[in-house]
This record gives structure tokens, C-alpha cells and sequence, in this order.
């Protein structure tokens, strides 16, 4: 027998032992869990789906209760949230020690971008397209959070989001699902590693299923309405995703979809997440979402709450208590089959099985270990990486960035160059005894980096908020000594986030004013915009010299800035949501549809759609960001022009760099399917290469086209690929379109 062959009995011999050990094992764990549930009276079974707050901080509202501890001994609580550090989850553990069945505790954690060491905001990261920085961040933050006791994060949150009046749009991956669907499987990997049960990795939690990101008006909390094939296209697509990728939790949302609350809603939780879908993992609710079934009057109180949503496929109530004060009723009056609960117990035991917690429940709990990985310098080198990939340059007028290292005065202005917390955004993990303003300001990142000769200035120029223009005096006069101004302004970093929805989301106070002060001293101004959503910033965007989009950094704001503003790190970001003009022309996305009457960019917008005041272009479009170098795209080549359904086009197309300085350039390829049983949007985002190219150096690039970057949700929810033709476009951005062609897909 050939060696080859060999080979192939070898390896196929190989994959299916490891098959069936992987089935064994399922198997044995699955017999373990049974082994404890038949142990367990309804009371123990019912403390498994019941989630409490601990007193340390609290993401919602607050219920008083003071028998923590005793129904921690009763068996009547299965997991914790806002409960960080190895001390304090030993605590609460040894607790949990003490009830009968020595079930060990879930310790559940908002680890959103990062956990002593932080990330950008989800949205600035985003802002990146570099997945695998992505996913090294959310490594880091596992590795982190794991080490101080925590077993569990409430993250990747993968909304959709293309109204940024709504405040948590700082938490995802902006507007399209290709894009967020990439996202969210590397947040995924980033969280939960190689594999659950290693000391550094932590249960994903993919929120909020689903839809939430669609409020209306942009109000967090509100109701969402779509039809279920634009739900299937753009909201869905992310979730699965992160699915596919290994997640094992999913939080549900507070939003109605469609008039069913999610947290009761079967066709979401159970036809499609846990049946179609095959999740095998548990749903916890969203913080009391159970019980605000009945302020959205889909229930009549906590006992039609709790039936709701056990019924609709919640299988942990956070913090309302629903399920711990009815279940148990629930079944006396056999309106909750008692298979429903062990269902839910079997799948929560499943994950503290996998996680190790029942062979050792102090596993995570190692001072030693939480000491050493909250001080590792190699997470800081992570965290300004990431940083400062996820600046955007919106602008450069006359190339004034990057700054010279020479630059003699530096006036430095603004109500945050000297803040510390706020470069931590909205989501921050508060971590005991940890020093958490370990975080490099934007005035210390400067000052590392300039040399002994530049005279960097400071005022502060205004507040954030206010209508106080008393310190522009001080401000001009250190601008008019100086060679350049570096402004930074914005939001306060809770200004957007979770319950921050604004009508108004210009830059607040007086901030553009002192912009126009500085400005008339006809000294070059660049302007840093920390923040956590797209604003609204005319003004700023059509006079200052130079614009850097900064969100909220992280850590190492300060220095990732200056690593950009300076030219050690040219400035790669591309925007992950379209910019509005104005409010409103909210909802606002790039790949919209065309209508029977398309608008134009043009003046005489009569009978079309667009405004008649204003056009429907954005200020700055989806996959919009300048480098401090040129790139170039030329020879488009499709190796068929006619593909049948079970073909592909190899695509490629060269991009070189014309400028003077090394940089990345994201190639994104989009697609419109010029006519379809559905009519389908403009554009859509396919593909995209994230490619480094030395000045002068030129690559090709390639992207494959299958039937499955050609397909869509008909009116029967069908995903098919449409004969027809297509048209291929390559470009900077969506707007910044280089090269284009057409194809034609046969039957
Ligand atoms: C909050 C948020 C959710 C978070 C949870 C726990 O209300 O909606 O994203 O994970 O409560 O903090």
C-alpha cells in the first residue's frame, strides 16, 4: 500500500477517534449532569435558573434583597453578575459550599472591551477590520477577567445598529452584518479560546438576541418591527455567527419584536435559536426583562411572566425574581411541564461541568495568577496596537498630519486631554483593588512621545457641557504662541451607552465655538473627537485642519493617539457606520435599496427620494477613513464572466501604495444584484482585505465570488442566489468606488 495512502486510513482513523472521544465525552459529562439533576428537589433546580446582582455595582435597576446569603445556602441561586476578583467570587463560592448539593456558582461579568487592561469601544475596534486584533483583545480581556474570578462575560454584543441616536451603538460592530458577523465570531474566539474549561478562557455571551439595535427612533428599550426576512438578512446574521464560532450563551433583549417581548418570545428563542439553529447552550435573560413583560402588557404579572418566558426559551432569569417566586406554582398547577425546567437546569449544569467548576469551584480563584495576568505588559502592548488602529483620519487638509517629532510649540487644548477614566468609554469593569486609572491620558501620550526641544502647551478651553466660554482667553493665547493646535473634544464617555439614547447628537457645549476661536488665530487646528457614536459635527468637519476620530481608546489612549498624530502608526481605520449631515436623515445606512424613484447627490431633488432640503448622502460613509499614504487600484480581473450556481470567480485586483509612507489599506468589494424577486439593496459588503503595503509596493490582491456572496432571503424566507446580473464594485469605501465590472450568474 502506497504511503499516501496510508496516510489517508492514518489521518481518517485519527478523525474518528477523536470523533468519538469528542462523543464520549459529550456523553459522560451529559450522564454527570443527569447524575445531580436527579438528585435535585424542584426548589435546588429552580436556584439554578436564578441569577442575582451582587452588591458591588449594578447595569440596572436594583431589587433590595438580604437573604443573598442564605439562599445561596438553600440552593436557590446558580450564578452572580457585577461580583469581580478572586477574592470576593472565593467568598460568595464558599457560600454556595455550604447548600447541599455543593452546586458551584456562575460568576457573570459585563466584559465588554477589555477588563483591568482596556480596549476601544466594540464600535472603535470595529473601526479597525482587523479581526485578528479583535480577537487578540478580546484574549487579553478573557485572560484577564478569568484570572480574577470571573467565568462568564455578557459579550460579544453583536446589534446591528444604523440609528446613532441610540446610545448603544458603542458596543457592537456598527451597521452591516457582514461585517458584524466577522466580528462577532472573533470576539467569540477571542473569549472562549481553545477551549472552555482552560484557565484563560470564559463563556461568550451573544446579546441581544434579537433585534434590539432597531428601536424605534433610536430610543433604547423600544419596541422593534420588521418584517421577518429583513430580521433573517441584516439582524439574524451575526448571531449566527458568533454561534458557529463556539458561543455558548445568548442573552435576550428588551425589546418587543413585533409585539412579542424577546424574553417570551418562542419563535426567537426556541423555533429558531434552539431549533433551527441547534443551540445547545442556555439563554439568560436580560436584567429583569422578565418581569418588564408586564409593563409591556404581554403579561398580566410575574406568574404569566415566568410561564412566558420559560415557555419562550429564557433559560436564566437575571434579577427579576419571576422565576424563583412562580416556577415552582407553575408546575403545581401543571402549566409548566417539569422537562421545561430540567431542560434549562441540564443546559446551565452542562456549561459549569465544562467550565471545571464541579471537579474544583475555586478553580479561577488564584491570587497568584490574577496578580500576574492584571500586570502583564505584553496586554498593554496589545492594547495600544488595537488603539491606534481604530483611529479614523476623517481629515488632512494640506497633509498637516502626520506631525513632526520636531514641531517646536504644540498647543494642546481641550476638556479631555487631561482625562483619565473617560478614554475607558461606557462599559468599564470597576476591578477591586486594582489601580483602574492605570490608563495613559492624551496629555501623558503626548508627552512620551515629543522630544526635549517641542513646547507642548496646555488649557483646558471649556467643559464638555456648559455655555462657559471664560477659559477660550487662555486657550487662544497659548494657541496663537504655537505651531499647531491639537483640539480634543466630545462627549463625556456616559454620554452614549446603555439608556443613552439623544435626540441631539451634535458635539455638546461650547466645544465647536472654541474650534472657531482657535481657528480665526489662523493656526492650524487638528481635532481629536472622543466619543462613543457617529455625531453630528458640521462645523468641525468642514473647517478644522485635520480630524482624528479617537471613540474612547482604552488604556492606552494617550499614547495611541500620539503614536498616529506623530506617523508611527499611519492611521488604517475605516468607519463601521454611516456619519449623518443631520439627525435627520436617521435611519441612515449604505446599503439601502433604490427605490422607484432614486435619489441623487445632485440640487434638483424633485420627484425622487431624497430630501428636498437636504440629499440622503452621508457626511462620511460606511467604509470611509484617509491614510497618511495614497493607494492606487487598477487591473480588475474576473476569471469568468458567467458563473452557473455551483461555480466561483476568482477576482483580483492591484492596489499600490503612491504615497511616501507605509501603511494598510482595507480593499472592500461590494456587490449589487441588479434585480432580484426581492428587490436587493445598492450595494452590499462581500468581502474585504485588510492588506500592508510598503511606499511604492504594489500587491494583488483576490477574493473569491460563490454562490453564497450571491444569495438572499426570498419571500419565502429561502436563502437562494437569483440568475442574473451582478455588479462588482472595489473600493476605499462604499462612496470611494476604484474599480468596477459585471458578471452574470446562470442557472
Ligand atoms: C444590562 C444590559 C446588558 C448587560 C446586563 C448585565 O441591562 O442590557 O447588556 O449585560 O444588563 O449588566
Amino acid at each position: 500500500m502506497s504511503r499516501k495512502f496510508l496516510q489517508i486510513i492514518g489521518a481518517s482513523l485519527l478523525l474518528s477517534l477523536s470523533i468519538s472521544s469528542l462523543y464520549a465525552q459529550k456523553k459522560k459529562l451529559a450522564q454527570k449532569v443527569d447524575s445531580i439533576l436527579h438528585l435535585m428537589t424542584l426548589e435546588e433546580k429552580i436556584g439554578q435558573l436564578n441569577q442575582y446582582n451582587d452588591d458591588q455595582a449594578a447595569t440596572g435597576p436594583v431589587t433590595q434583597d438580604n437573604d443573598k446569603i442564605g439562599q445561596i445556602k438553600r440552593g436557590q441561586v446558580g450564578s452572580l453578575l457585577n461580583c469581580v476578583g478572586v477574592a470576593r467570587t472565593r467568598s460568595w463560592q464558599k457560600v454556595a459550599m455550604q447548600s447541599r448539593l455543593k452546586i458551584p456558582l456562575l460568576f457573570g461579568q459585563d466584559v465588554i472591551h477589555g477588563y483591568k487592561t482596556t480596549f476601544p469601544i466594540p464600535l472603535g475596534e470595529a473601526s479597525s477590520w482587523d479581526l485578528d486584533a479583535i480577537e487578540s483583545s478580546a484574549r487579553v480581556a478573557a485572560t484577564e477577567a478569568s484570572a480574577s474570578g470571573l467565568h462568564w462575560t455578557f459579550a460579544p454584543m453583536v446589534d446591528i445598529a444604523r440609528d446613532p441616536r441610540w446610545g448603544r451603538v458603542m458596543e457592537g460592530a456598527g451597521e452591516d452584518p457582514y461585517l458584524g458577523s466577522l466580528i462577532a465570531a472573533a470576539r467569540v474566539k477571542g473569549f472562549q479560546g481553545n477551549r472552555l474549561g482552560d484557565l484563560n478562557s470564559m463563556m461568550a455571551c451573544v446579546k441581544h438576541f434579537a433585534a434590539y439595535g432597531a428601536a424605534i427612533g433610536g430610543r433604547d428599550y423600544n419596541s422593534v418591527d420588521m418584517s421577518d426576512r429583513l430580521l433573517w438578512e441584516v439582524y439574524l446574521p451575526p448571531f449566527k455567527a458568533a454561534l458557529d464560532a463556539g458561543a455558548v450563551t445568548f442573552m435576550n433583549s428588551f425589546n418587543d419584536l413585533n409585539g412579542v417581548p424577546a424574553t417570551g418570545n418562542a419563535y426567537l428563542q426556541r423555533t429558531i435559536l434552539k431549533g433551527k439553529w441547534g443551540f445547545k447552550g442556555f439563554v439568560v435573560s436580560d436584567w429583569g426583562s422578565i418581569g418588564e413583560m408586564i409593563n409591556h402588557g404581554n403579561v398580566k404579572d410575574g406568574y404569566e411572566a415566568a410561564l412566558s418566558a420559560i415557555t419562550g426559551g429564557s433559560d436564566m432569569d437575571m434579577e427579576s425574581r419571576n422565576y424563583k417566586n412562580s416556577l415552582a406554582k407553575l408546575v403545581a398547577d401543571k402549566k409548566v411541564p417539569i422537562a421545561l425546567i430540567d431542560d434549562a437546569v441540564r443546559r446551565i449544569l452542562l456549561k459549569k461541568f465544562e467550565l471545571g467548576l464541579f471537579d474544583d469551584p475555586f478553580k479561577y480563584c488564584n491570587e497568584e495568577r490574577e496578580k500576574a495576568a492584571l500586570n502583564n505588559p505584553e496586554h498593554t502592548r496589545i492594547a495600544r496596537s488595537v488603539a491606534a488602529k481604530s483611529i479614523v483620519l476623517l481629515k488632512n487638509e494640506n497633509n498637516i498630519l502626520p506631525l513632526s517629532k520636531n514641531t517646536k510649540t504644540i498647543a494642546f487644548i481641550g476638556p479631555l486631554v487631561k482625562a483619565l477614566k473617560q478614554n475607558k468609554g461606557f462599559w468599564d469593569v470597576e476591578v477591586p483593588g486594582v489601580d483602574s486609572e492605570h490608563i495613559v491620558s492624551q496629555w501623558q501620550g503626548l508627552k512620551n512621545k515629543i522630544g526635549a526641544t517641542t513646547n507642548l502647551l496646555y488649557a483646558k478651553g471649556c467643559e464638555i457641557e456648559g455655555d462657559d466660554k471664560s477659559g477660550f482667553g487662555e486657550a487662544i493665547a497659548i494657541a496663537k504662541q504655537s505651531d499647531v493646535v491639537v483640539l480634543s473634544i466630545g462627549e463625556r464617555r456616559d454620554m452614549t451607552g446603555e439608556a443613552k439614547s439623544r435626540s441631539n447628537i451634535g458635539i455638546p457645549g461650547v466645544q465647536e465655538d472654541l474650534l472657531k476661536e482657535l481657528l480665526a488665530t489662523g493656526k492650524p487646528v487638528v481635532v481629536l473627537i472622543n466619543t462613543g457614536r457617529p455625531l453630528v459635527f458640521n462645523y468641525t468637519a468642514d473647517h478644522a485642519t485635520a480630524i482624528l476620530y479617537t471613540w474612547w481608546l482604552g488604556s492606552e489612549a494617550g499614547n495611541a493617539i500620539a503614536d498616529v498624530l506623530f506617523g508611527d502608526v499611519n492611521p488604517s481605520a475605516k468607519l463601521p457606520m454611516s456619519f449623518p449631515v443631520s439627525v435627520g436623515q436617521i435611519p441612515i445606512y449604505y446599503s439601502h435599496f433604490s427605490t422607484g424613484r432614486p435619489a441623487t447627490d445632485d440640487k434638483n431633488r424633485i420627484y425622487n427620494s431624497s430630501y428636498n432640503d437636504l440629499s440622503i448622502f452621508p457626511k462620511y460613509e460606511f467604509g470611509y477613513g484617509k491614510s497618511y499614504t495614497s493607494f492606487e487600484y487598477s487591473k480588475l480581473q474576473l476569471s469568468k464572466k458567467k458563473i452557473k450556481q455551483t461555480e466561483t470567480i476568482e477576482v483580483s485586483v492591484t492596489i499600490a501604495n503612491t504615497g511616501k509612507y507605509d501603511g494598510d489599506e482595507v480593499v472592500q468589494l461590494y456587490l449589487r444584484d441588479r434585480v432580484g424577486s426581492i428587490v436587493r439593496p445598492v450595494q452590499e459588503l462581500k468581502d474585504f482585505k485588510k492588506t500592508s503595503l510598503k511606499a511604492g509596493e504594489s500587491k494583488v490582491i483576490q477574493f473569491k465570488i460563490d454562490k453564497q456572496k450571491l444569495s438572499f432571503y426570498n419571500q419565502l424566507l429561502n436563502w437562494v442566489a437569483e440568475p442574473g446580473d451582478f455588479d462588482i464594485m472595489i473600493g476605499s469605501s462604499s462612496r470611494d468606488i476604484r474599480v468596477k465590472d459585471s458578471f452574470e450568474l446562470i442557472n
